[in-house]
This record gives structure tokens, sequence and C-alpha cells, in this order.
């Protein structure tokens, strides 16, 4: 270990809860499959072997199978929260306890010591950062600029962490090469679509314990994470509109069965608004004064800017806090808005995230990019790269192995005949 990282200890909520934690880690991992193939591989290899890692991540029970694996790989890893309410305890209690790795993580942690522990990973003085959300490496870039030097590449686990960064890189700020895990096919069609589909319906039940069935879902954003929501919620009996400003995403929620509306229309009709899109302000003060009363509204977008929350605030005249994960804001005319889980992603906040079988998936692609960017760094340049296709293949390969699914291979006339031009009726 370098003297930098000898100098960390841990910030978690309770060591006495490794136990539950261990339980759990072991559970998420039976069905991570390809991670545990990575793990094998990576434990008789140790492809970073002695490379400083700096993880912010949820602190889940999957990210805990994602953090041995690097360990195992030969890493020095240590892990922070990427968002201060999406932390399980438990979890970072055993990473600490069963694992000795570093973690500084508190489910509810403020703001302060959100981005104190964000600096307490940088203290380690990572050569490689995985990031989720990019408030890792734009700490690195904005208060830590000495360092910058040492770290030779990172990887980024969101969409809106890989937009941050593009625009980063289109100002020439960027220091180092990012690979955008977000963007692996393996990675954003399964975790963003069945992922944030099911956890963040799993969110709501969990917060509210409301009856979806013959609900009006209202759904803000029809990208990966919006489309995998409102299936769910249809499946669920919901009458789900979509609201858009992207005029291809509005026409295929539109062709797939959806009504389409601006969010100011759907705002007097809908009994559950739930947020995907990456932007801000998305429910705002003029939505708040048309929605009704008992009105519940939510996000599961990365940040906590989605629904204009300071301006509900400033519109109440009593809030109250009337179970775990629902504040209410009753307005001068006595209506109540229901806001979920802070505004923060409610998947996370009120329940545990996504199914391990797809974040198996996700936190493959951080593996193995990690191990690309060692093995690759002299050639990379400043720049946000997407996940090399080999390495998106072989992930599905080895998920549909595990999944005992085969499927079918091209012939030799098959490979000719794909890529010719000559061949027509
Ligand atoms: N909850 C989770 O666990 C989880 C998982 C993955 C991604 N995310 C986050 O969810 C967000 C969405 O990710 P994605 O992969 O679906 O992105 P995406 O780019 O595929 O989709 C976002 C959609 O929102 C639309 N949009 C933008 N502004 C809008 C507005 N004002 N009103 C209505 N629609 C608007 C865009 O046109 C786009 O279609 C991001 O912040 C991402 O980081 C959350």
């Amino acid at each position: 270990m370098s003297k930098a990282s000898e100098m960390l200890s841990c910030d978690i909520k309770d060591k006495s809860l490794a136990e539950k934690g261990r339980l759990r880690i072991e559970w998420a991992g039976q069905d991570m499959p390809v991670l545990k193939a990575v793990m094998e591989r990576f434990t008789k290899e140790k492809p970073l072997k002695g490379y400083r890692l700096g993880a912010c991540l949820h602190v889940t029970s999957e990210t805990g199978n994602l953090m041995v694996t690097l360990k195992a790989g030969g890493a020095q890893v240590a892990l922070c929260a990427s968002n201060p309410l999406s932390t399980q305890d438990d979890i970072a209690a055993c990473l600490v306890v069963d694992h000795d790795i570093p973690v500084f993580a508190i489910k509810g942690e403020d703001n302060d010591t959100y981005y104190r522990h964000i600096n307490a990973i940088l203290d380690m003085a990572p050569q490689l950062t995985m990031d989720d959300g990019a408030d890792l490496v734009s700490t690195l870039h904005s208060k830590r600029k000495d360092q910058i030097d040492k770290v030779m590449g990172g990887t980024e686990e969101t969409t809106t962490g890989v937009i941050r960064l593009r625009s980063m890189a289109a100002d020439k700020v960027l220091e180092y090469p990012i690979i955008a895990v977000n963007n692996a096919l393996t990675k954003y069609l399964f975790d963003n679509r069945y992922g944030t589909g099911q956890s963040t319906v799993d969110g709501i039940l969990r917060a509210t314990n409301r009856l979806m069935a013959g609900s009006v879902v209202v759904v803000a954003g029809y990208g990966w994470c919006g489309r995998g929501f409102a299936m769910r919620a249809k499946g669920h009996g919901a009458h789900v509109i979509i609201t858009e400003v992207d005029e291809v995403k509005a026409l295929e929620a539109a062709l797939d069965g959806f009504r389409v509306m601006p969010m100011i229309q759907a705002a007097p009709i809908g009994d559950i608004f739930v947020t995907l899109t990456g932007d801000i302000k998305v429910i705002d003060t003029h939505h708040f004064e048309a929605m009704k009363d008992g009105a519940i509204v939510c996000n599961s977008g990365h940040f906590n800017v989605e629904i204009n929350i300071a301006s509900l605030e400033e519109m109440a005249v009593k809030t109250r806090k009337l179970r775990d994960f629902v504040e209410e804001f009753t307005l001068p005319d006595g209506r109540r808005i229901n806001l979920l889980g802070e505004g923060r992603l409610i998947n996370l906040a009120a329940a545990e995230g996504h199914p391990s079988c797809v974040m198996d998936l996700s936190f493959a692609n951080q593996a193995l990019a990690s191990e690309y960017i060692i093995q690759n760094a002299s050639g990379l340049k400043k720049q946000v790269y997407d996940v090399p296709e080999e390495i998106d293949r072989y992930i599905a390969k080895l998920k549909l192995a595990s999944m005992g699914i085969a499927i079918d291979q091209l012939t030799e006339e098959q490979i000719r005949y794909l890529n010719t031009w000559s061949q027509g009726t």
C-alpha cells in the first residue's frame, strides 16, 4: 500500500451490520455469473495489481461484489457513495470488516459529508477512477487538480455522468481518458431499461404502498430508463402518460400505445409523476399549481434537480413527513403534494436499486473497462470512449450461456451474403 492509502480508514454507519451485508452480498452474487467469471480470471491473472482505484458508486450489494472482484484483480480499492441516499449501510460495513476495503458512505449523509467522502477517496491518489454521475471526476478537476497527472483513466456508469464528461471533453478540460460504461449495449439496454423499470416501481411501491392499477402515472422522459419504467407501470395496470421534448421519442411512445402530452396538460390528471430525464425543473412551479390534491411526485433520474423542490418548499404553507420517504407539502388552497425520497433516485432511496441480474452486466463492463484502460493507457487520449465492442459481445455471450440460451451461428455462405452488394433479387 502507498502512504496515501495507509492514511485511509473509513466512515460508515455501523461495523456491526457486516454480517447482514455479507449475506446480502452473497445473495446478489448468486445472480451475477458474468462478474463471477471475471473475478475467477482476475484472481488468477491479477491484471489490476498495484493500481489504486477510487470508486464513487451507489453502495449496494451488487457494488459489493464489484469491489471484491476489483480487489481480487489486485487493485487497491476505496469506495464512496455516488448519492447521499443510496448507501446500504450493511454493505459498507461488510466491505470494511470482511474485505478491508476503505468505504466512506453513510445513508442520509448531508452534502458536506458527501463531498468530504469524495475527497477521502481522492486522498488515496487514485490512478483509476470509477464514477457514477461524474462528481468524483469533477471534484478532481476543480478542487484537486494538483494530483490529476497521476490518473491514467476512468470509467463512468450513468447517462448523466457521460453527458457531463462529454461536455468537459468538448470544453477541452478533461484531463484523462474515460470509458463510458453506460454506453455499452450490455449496459443501457438492460440496466437503464429493465433495471430502472423494475426498481423504480419497487421504490414507489415500498415508499407508498399505493395501488398502481387504475392510477394515472405520468412518466417524464422516454429514454432508456423512461421506457423501461413506462413498460412496467403499464404492466401493473396503470394508465401511463409520457411527456417528452424529443419528437422521435415522443412518436415512439405514441406508437408503443402511450398517451403523449406536455407536462402542463398531464399535471391535473396524474396521480403519480416520475421524472427520468437527466434534465432540470422538469416538474416546476406551474405544474405543482395545476396538480390535484394528493398527487405523488418522485424522480428516478440521476440528480435531485428534475423536480423543483425549492419552489415546492416555497409554495407550501405546511410540510410534514408522513412515512419513510414521503413528505407532504400543503399548498395555500389546501391541496397536498407528496414528494418521495427527497427527489433523489427513488429506486435507490426507497428500494435496493437494480436487481443483481442486470448489475451483473453493468459491473462486468466496469471491471473489464478498468482492465482495458490499464492495458491501453498509452494509446488513449483525453476523450470519452465507448466500451470496445469485443467486451460488450463477450459479456452478452457469457450472460446467455449462464441463462442456458444457445443461438444460431452464421454459416460461411451467410457471412459472404451479408458482406456482398452484388447479390440482389
Ligand atoms: N434510477 C437509476 O438507477 C438510473 C439508472 C440509469 C440511469 N439513470 C439516470 O436516469 C436519467 C435518464 O437516463 P436515460 O439513460 O434514460 O437517458 P436518455 O438520454 O436515454 O433519456 C432521457 C430522455 O429524457 C428526455 N427529456 C429531456 N428533458 C426532458 C424534459 N424536460 N421533459 C421530458 N423529457 C425530457 C430526453 O429527450 C430523452 O428522451 C439520467 O439522469 C441517468 O443518469 C438512473
